[in-house]
């Protein structure tokens, strides 16, 4: 069974407090009890985090190296900032998928600059929880299509 670890950044402990009208009114919580839901239902083994600290972001990434097949990262603001969240995700060369709860690409400007985009397989934005759940599918899906190969 794949291994995923699904790391949130900054502020996303603030979901359902702040901006309710573009983040939604759901906690933190009901976003990991969602994410451990839909993971089990597809497959696949899920630990989530969240952390303000760029630095501690690092801390698991690094940490994943040899334990998982793949994370899930929504960085929050760290996104159009931190090249050492991508050189980290790089590091590790775990298959990553980007997340964002709202359309980044429609927002300002400075939001349109993914760092964490020049290492990700894929994207999956302005879909709200969805966009979680939808990247917890793909990579279900790729490690069906992998572990069919195999055998
Ligand atoms: C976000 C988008 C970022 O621009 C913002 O700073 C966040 C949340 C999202 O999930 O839509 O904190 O990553």
């Amino acid at each position: 069974m794949s291994k995923v670890l699904v790391i949130n950044g900054v502020n996303l402990n603030m979901l359902g407090i702040r901006e309710p009208d573009l983040y939604g009114k759901n906690s933190y919580a009901d976003l990991v009890k969602g994410i451990k839901a839909y993971a089990k239902k597809v497959g696949l083994k899920v630990k989530c985090v969240q952390s303000n600290y760029e630095g501690k972001i690092v801390d698991y990434i690094q940490r994943a190296r040899g334990k998982f097949d793949a994370i899930i990262i929504n960085p929050g603001a760290y996104t159009h900032t931190s090249v050492a969240i991508l050189d980290a995700l790089k590091a590790v060369e775990i298959s990553t998928m980007e997340v964002h709860l709202t359309n980044v690409n429609e927002r300002e400007d400075f939001r349109k600059i993914s760092y964490v985009s020049l290492v990700a397989a894929q994207r999956f934005i302005g879909e709200g929880f969805n966009s979680y759940y939808k990247a917890l599918e793909h990579i279900a899906l790729l490690s069906r299509a992998e572990s069919s190969f195999e055998k």
